[in-house]
């Protein structure tokens, strides 16, 4: 009995989904993508980020989801709204007003019909500077380049690597003290996803995992600091941050992006 309990401790449990369930993970999915994909038109300098979380929260519930994490661990919105050197989990605000020349990255998950969708993007607000620019396309190639990896066979930093990889011959770095998940019937399950490591190393890579890849990417040094709210992350040495989100599911036919129109 004791040996059972011991071999569950030690060993990450990651739940292959059937075809059935990533079906319903990719509705949830579907939700994510269709709101983040309209908020980069509602996104505009003079609106404050209590605003975002009004818009997406009405938008979730219409159509029949539930904001995954509002009440998470105590969080208490639906969405995050990380604005330049906050990298992840800022707390919309009715005093944070956006100006032109902000970054502003949105973190979304939803539950729909009991199965996790979570996805980010960072956008511009009007006209940004060159390395803002630079941080946003990095940090979203890196994304693409990390799901590129997630290829059934090979190990979970494999993917790590990737991202890690082009993030630092692009001259940013990677943040260590977030990472992405496995996702399915909760918003976090096993295998923890890494943005940073060697190759070769963790769980092998199997058909009907389904995971959130989450690069967080500082155009400084990799140190965070959570401000007194308990949530935001902030740089430590206030350089901007920028954040991209996919879920995916690995198949024989290689990953797929469900948080995508
Ligand atoms: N995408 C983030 C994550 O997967 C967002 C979580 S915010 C929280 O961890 F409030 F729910 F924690
Ligand atoms: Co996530």
């Amino acid at each position: 009995m004791h040996f059972v309990l011991f071999i569950f401790i030690l060993f990450f449990v990651v739940i292959i989904k059937s075809q059935a369930e990533i079906k319903k993970i990719e509705a949830a999915c579907r939700i994510v993508a269709e709101i983040l994909e309209s908020l980069k038109s509602f996104l505009k300098a003079g609106i404050t980020t209590a605003d975002i979380e009004t818009y997406t929260e009405k938008h979730i519930r219409q159509r029949n989801a539930i904001p995954a994490f509002k009440g998470y661990r105590g969080y208490p919105s639906s969405i995050c709204t990380s604005v330049n050197n906050q990298v992840v989990h800022g707390i919309p605000s009715r005093s944070v007003k956006l100006k032109n020349g902000d970054i502003i990255s949105i973190d979304l998950g939803v539950v729909l019909d009991g199965f996790y969708g979570d996805g980010a993007i960072t956008v511009p607000i009007g006209d940004v500077g060159a390395e803002a620019l630079k941080l946003m396309k990095v940090t979203e190639e890196a994304l693409y380049i990390g799901i590129a990896s997630a290829v059934v066979g090979n190990r979970v930093s494999d993917i790590s690597a990737a991202v890690q990889g082009h993030v630092e011959a692009n001259g940013f770095s990677v943040v260590r003290a977030f990472v992405g998940h496995g996702i399915g019937r909760s918003l976090h399950e096993d295998p923890q996803v890494p943005n940073f490591g060697r190759p070769g190393q963790g769980q092998r890579l199997k058909d009907g995992m389904t995971l959130a890849i989450e690069p967080m990417v500082n155009a400084g040094t990799p140190g965070v600091e959570i401000l007194d709210d308990g949530w935001t992350a902030i740089t430590a040495d206030g350089s901007l941050s920028a954040h991209f989100e996919h879920t995916i599911a690995l198949t024989t036919d290689g990953p797929k992006i469900l948080t995508k129109i």
